[in-house]
Protein backbone atom coordinates (compact mmCIF):
# COMPACT_ATOMS: atom_id res chain seq x y z
CA UNK A 1 0.00 0.00 0.00
CA UNK A 2 1.29 3.41 -0.23
CA UNK A 3 1.32 5.14 2.34
CA UNK A 4 2.23 8.69 1.02
CA UNK A 5 1.96 10.04 -2.11
CA UNK A 6 2.89 13.27 -2.98
CA UNK A 7 1.87 14.89 -6.66
CA UNK A 8 3.12 17.61 -8.69
CA UNK A 9 4.63 19.14 -5.72
CA UNK A 10 5.96 23.24 -6.45
CA UNK A 11 7.26 25.31 -3.50
CA UNK A 12 8.02 28.39 -5.11
CA UNK A 13 9.93 31.54 -2.10
CA UNK A 14 9.08 34.52 -4.70
CA UNK A 15 11.30 33.65 -8.49
CA UNK A 16 13.01 30.69 -7.09
CA UNK A 17 11.07 27.30 -7.17
CA UNK A 18 12.68 24.83 -4.36
CA UNK A 19 10.36 22.20 -5.16
CA UNK A 20 9.86 21.92 -8.63
CA UNK A 21 7.10 19.40 -10.17
CA UNK A 22 7.85 16.43 -7.81
CA UNK A 23 5.96 13.24 -7.64
CA UNK A 24 6.65 10.16 -6.13
CA UNK A 25 5.30 7.36 -3.62
CA UNK A 26 6.57 6.04 -0.19
CA UNK A 27 5.10 2.58 0.56
CA UNK A 28 4.24 1.44 3.85
CA UNK A 29 7.39 -0.06 5.56
CA UNK A 30 10.23 1.26 3.21
CA UNK A 31 12.74 3.97 3.37
CA UNK A 32 12.97 5.89 0.45
CA UNK A 33 15.99 7.84 0.57
CA UNK A 34 16.37 11.64 -0.19
CA UNK A 35 19.22 12.83 -1.84
CA UNK A 36 21.12 15.88 -3.70
CA UNK A 37 23.24 18.57 -3.13
CA UNK A 38 23.41 21.20 -0.68
CA UNK A 39 20.18 23.77 -1.95
CA UNK A 40 18.46 21.03 -3.81
CA UNK A 41 15.41 21.29 -2.10
CA UNK A 42 15.11 18.38 0.31
CA UNK A 43 14.65 20.29 3.82
CA UNK A 44 11.89 22.27 1.89
CA UNK A 45 10.07 19.05 0.72
CA UNK A 46 10.14 17.61 4.29
CA UNK A 47 8.53 21.02 5.49
CA UNK A 48 5.98 21.02 2.37
CA UNK A 49 4.79 17.60 3.59
CA UNK A 50 5.14 18.00 7.09
CA UNK A 51 2.70 20.92 7.21
CA UNK A 52 5.40 23.59 7.66
CA UNK A 53 5.45 25.11 4.83
CA UNK A 54 2.55 25.44 2.49
CA UNK A 55 3.34 24.62 -1.19
CA UNK A 56 2.43 26.95 -3.81
CA UNK A 57 1.20 23.76 -5.98
CA UNK A 58 0.30 20.20 -6.10
CA UNK A 59 -0.77 17.36 -3.46
CA UNK A 60 0.00 15.61 -0.70
CA UNK A 61 -1.62 12.38 0.29
CA UNK A 62 -0.96 10.31 3.50
CA UNK A 63 -2.74 6.96 4.62
CA UNK A 64 -5.05 8.53 1.54
CA UNK A 65 -6.37 11.22 2.85
CA UNK A 66 -5.12 14.87 1.18
CA UNK A 67 -3.07 16.29 3.69
CA UNK A 68 -1.76 19.05 1.69
CA UNK A 69 -1.73 22.70 3.59
CA UNK A 70 -2.89 21.16 6.84
CA UNK A 71 -1.09 22.58 9.94
CA UNK A 72 1.58 20.48 11.65
CA UNK A 73 0.28 19.25 14.66
CA UNK A 74 -2.62 17.81 12.98
CA UNK A 75 -0.40 16.48 10.37
CA UNK A 76 1.73 14.53 13.22
CA UNK A 77 -1.66 13.01 15.19
CA UNK A 78 -2.21 11.59 11.86
CA UNK A 79 0.92 9.73 12.44
CA UNK A 80 3.58 11.50 9.91
CA UNK A 81 5.84 13.61 11.74
CA UNK A 82 9.64 15.35 10.92
CA UNK A 83 12.71 15.59 12.97
CA UNK A 84 14.68 18.99 12.04
CA UNK A 85 18.49 19.10 10.47
CA UNK A 86 19.10 22.06 13.23
CA UNK A 87 18.16 20.27 16.30
CA UNK A 88 15.41 21.65 18.18
CA UNK A 89 15.22 19.71 21.42
CA UNK A 90 14.48 22.43 24.38
CA UNK A 91 17.69 23.37 26.05
CA UNK A 92 16.58 23.75 29.65
CA UNK A 93 14.27 20.51 29.96
CA UNK A 94 16.02 17.23 30.75
CA UNK A 95 16.32 14.45 27.92
CA UNK A 96 12.71 12.82 29.13
CA UNK A 97 10.85 15.89 29.73
CA UNK A 98 11.92 16.67 25.83
CA UNK A 99 10.83 12.96 25.01
CA UNK A 100 7.63 13.23 27.14
CA UNK A 101 7.05 16.54 25.19
CA UNK A 102 6.03 14.13 22.09
CA UNK A 103 4.47 11.62 23.95
CA UNK A 104 1.63 14.51 24.93
CA UNK A 105 0.42 14.75 21.66
CA UNK A 106 -1.17 11.10 21.91
CA UNK A 107 -2.01 11.58 25.53
CA UNK A 108 -2.65 14.61 28.53
CA UNK A 109 -1.79 11.99 31.42
CA UNK A 110 1.31 12.59 33.02
CA UNK A 111 1.61 8.83 33.72
CA UNK A 112 1.79 7.79 30.32
CA UNK A 113 3.43 10.40 28.42
CA UNK A 114 6.06 9.22 31.05
CA UNK A 115 5.41 5.99 30.65
CA UNK A 116 5.96 6.45 26.87
CA UNK A 117 9.07 8.33 26.85
CA UNK A 118 10.95 5.84 29.00
CA UNK A 119 9.98 2.89 26.55
CA UNK A 120 11.68 5.61 23.66
CA UNK A 121 14.71 6.41 25.77
CA UNK A 122 15.46 2.72 26.32
CA UNK A 123 14.62 1.93 22.60
CA UNK A 124 16.95 5.17 21.31
CA UNK A 125 19.74 3.83 23.78
CA UNK A 126 19.52 7.51 25.71
CA UNK A 127 18.18 5.64 29.50
CA UNK A 128 21.61 7.00 30.54
CA UNK A 129 21.21 10.70 29.69
CA UNK A 130 17.21 10.84 30.99
CA UNK A 131 17.91 13.33 33.34
CA UNK A 132 20.45 15.61 31.64
CA UNK A 133 19.47 18.93 30.16
CA UNK A 134 18.69 19.07 26.41
CA UNK A 135 21.63 21.74 25.95
CA UNK A 136 24.40 19.35 28.23
CA UNK A 137 24.22 16.46 25.64
CA UNK A 138 27.18 15.70 22.72
CA UNK A 139 26.02 16.41 18.81
CA UNK A 140 25.28 12.83 18.94
CA UNK A 141 22.91 12.50 21.54
CA UNK A 142 21.01 15.70 20.77
CA UNK A 143 20.27 13.91 17.21
CA UNK A 144 19.50 10.87 19.17
CA UNK A 145 16.94 13.39 21.29
CA UNK A 146 15.29 14.68 18.13
CA UNK A 147 14.80 11.11 16.47
CA UNK A 148 13.58 10.10 20.25
CA UNK A 149 11.02 13.00 20.16
CA UNK A 150 9.45 12.39 16.64
CA UNK A 151 8.67 8.54 17.94
CA UNK A 152 7.57 9.28 21.29
CA UNK A 153 4.59 11.40 18.51
CA UNK A 154 4.17 7.22 17.46
CA UNK A 155 4.46 7.79 13.87
CA UNK A 156 3.60 5.94 11.00
CA UNK A 157 6.14 7.88 8.90
CA UNK A 158 9.41 9.31 9.85
CA UNK A 159 11.17 11.80 8.44
CA UNK A 160 14.35 12.15 9.23
CA UNK A 161 16.58 15.40 8.06
CA UNK A 162 20.38 14.92 8.01
CA UNK A 163 20.24 13.09 11.67
CA UNK A 164 23.63 11.61 11.06
CA UNK A 165 25.67 14.95 9.72
CA UNK A 166 28.53 15.94 12.03
CA UNK A 167 28.84 12.44 13.69
CA UNK A 168 31.99 10.09 13.46
CA UNK A 169 31.98 7.05 12.04
CA UNK A 170 31.23 4.91 15.28
CA UNK A 171 28.01 7.59 16.48
CA UNK A 172 26.94 6.98 12.58
CA UNK A 173 27.12 3.36 12.70
CA UNK A 174 24.57 3.69 16.10
CA UNK A 175 22.33 5.78 14.30
CA UNK A 176 22.22 3.45 11.21
CA UNK A 177 21.51 0.39 13.82
CA UNK A 178 18.57 2.36 15.10
CA UNK A 179 17.09 3.57 11.77
CA UNK A 180 17.26 -0.19 11.65
CA UNK A 181 15.27 -0.93 14.17
CA UNK A 182 13.13 1.89 14.07
CA UNK A 183 12.28 -0.01 10.25
CA UNK A 184 11.53 -3.24 12.03
CA UNK A 185 8.90 -2.14 14.28
CA UNK A 186 6.76 -1.32 11.12
CA UNK A 187 7.64 2.73 10.53
CA UNK A 188 8.10 4.03 7.22
CA UNK A 189 10.89 6.33 6.89
CA UNK A 190 11.85 9.21 4.50
CA UNK A 191 15.55 9.76 5.32
CA UNK A 192 17.27 12.65 3.59
CA UNK A 193 21.03 12.11 4.43
CA UNK A 194 24.04 13.57 2.81
CA UNK A 195 26.54 10.86 3.60
CA UNK A 196 25.96 8.77 0.39
CA UNK A 197 27.74 5.51 1.70
CA UNK A 198 25.09 5.81 4.93
CA UNK A 199 22.36 6.26 2.78
CA UNK A 200 22.67 3.92 0.06
CA UNK A 201 22.68 0.65 1.93
CA UNK A 202 19.72 2.24 4.41
CA UNK A 203 17.66 2.67 1.79
CA UNK A 204 15.23 0.31 -0.32
CA UNK A 205 14.53 2.91 -2.72
CA UNK A 206 16.12 6.78 -3.63
CA UNK A 207 15.09 9.65 -4.91
CA UNK A 208 17.52 12.42 -6.24
CA UNK A 209 17.05 15.88 -6.17
CA UNK A 210 18.78 18.49 -8.05
CA UNK A 211 17.58 22.33 -8.46
CA UNK A 212 14.25 21.36 -6.80
CA UNK A 213 13.43 18.70 -9.53
CA UNK A 214 13.27 15.25 -9.35
CA UNK A 215 16.35 13.75 -11.80
CA UNK A 216 15.90 9.87 -10.78
CA UNK A 217 14.19 7.52 -9.00
CA UNK A 218 15.26 4.02 -8.44
CA UNK A 219 17.02 0.95 -5.96
CA UNK A 220 20.11 2.23 -4.76
CA UNK A 221 22.42 0.00 -7.51
CA UNK A 222 20.46 1.92 -10.13
CA UNK A 223 21.37 5.65 -8.54
CA UNK A 224 24.83 5.11 -8.75
CA UNK A 225 24.80 4.10 -12.18
CA UNK A 226 22.53 6.90 -13.53
CA UNK A 227 24.81 9.05 -15.37
CA UNK A 228 22.43 11.97 -14.73
CA UNK A 229 22.95 11.85 -10.62
CA UNK A 230 26.47 11.30 -11.13
CA UNK A 231 27.00 14.39 -13.12
CA UNK A 232 25.02 15.97 -10.40
CA UNK A 233 25.65 14.98 -7.28
CA UNK A 234 27.94 12.32 -6.71
CA UNK A 235 31.21 12.49 -8.38
CA UNK A 236 32.95 10.29 -10.72
CA UNK A 237 34.40 8.20 -7.59
CA UNK A 238 30.97 6.95 -7.54
CA UNK A 239 30.61 5.78 -11.04
CA UNK A 240 32.26 2.74 -10.27
CA UNK A 241 31.77 1.24 -6.67
CA UNK A 242 34.85 -1.14 -5.79
N1 LIG B 1 12.10 30.07 3.76
C1 LIG B 1 12.81 30.25 2.62
N2 LIG B 1 12.76 31.43 1.96
C2 LIG B 1 13.44 31.61 0.82
N3 LIG B 1 14.23 30.68 0.24
C3 LIG B 1 14.33 29.49 0.86
C4 LIG B 1 13.63 29.21 2.08
N4 LIG B 1 13.91 27.94 2.47
C5 LIG B 1 14.75 27.46 1.54
N5 LIG B 1 14.99 28.38 0.58
C6 LIG B 1 15.84 28.17 -0.62
O1 LIG B 1 15.33 27.04 -1.30
C7 LIG B 1 16.38 26.26 -1.83
C8 LIG B 1 16.30 24.85 -1.28
O2 LIG B 1 16.68 24.85 0.08
P1 LIG B 1 16.60 23.57 0.99
O3 LIG B 1 15.27 22.95 0.84
O4 LIG B 1 17.03 23.95 2.37
O5 LIG B 1 17.70 22.61 0.32
P2 LIG B 1 18.47 21.33 0.90
O6 LIG B 1 17.79 20.90 2.15
O7 LIG B 1 18.40 20.34 -0.21
O8 LIG B 1 19.88 21.78 1.14
C9 LIG B 1 17.68 26.99 -1.49
O9 LIG B 1 18.04 27.79 -2.60
C10 LIG B 1 17.28 27.83 -0.30
O10 LIG B 1 18.08 28.98 -0.22
MG1 LIG C 1 18.49 20.61 4.12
Amino acid sequence: MSLLEVTDLTMAFGGLVANDRISFTLHEGEVLGVIGPNGAGKTTLFACIAGFLKPTRGQVRFAGEDITGMRPDRICRRGLVRTFQIVRALPDLTVLQNVMVGAFLRTHAMREARQIAEEVLAFTGLEARAHTPGKNLTIADKKRLEVARALATQPRLLMLDEVMSGLNAQERQQAVTLVRAIQRRGISILLIEHIMDVLLPLSNRVLVLNYGKKIAEGSPDSITRNPEVIAAYLGSSYASPS
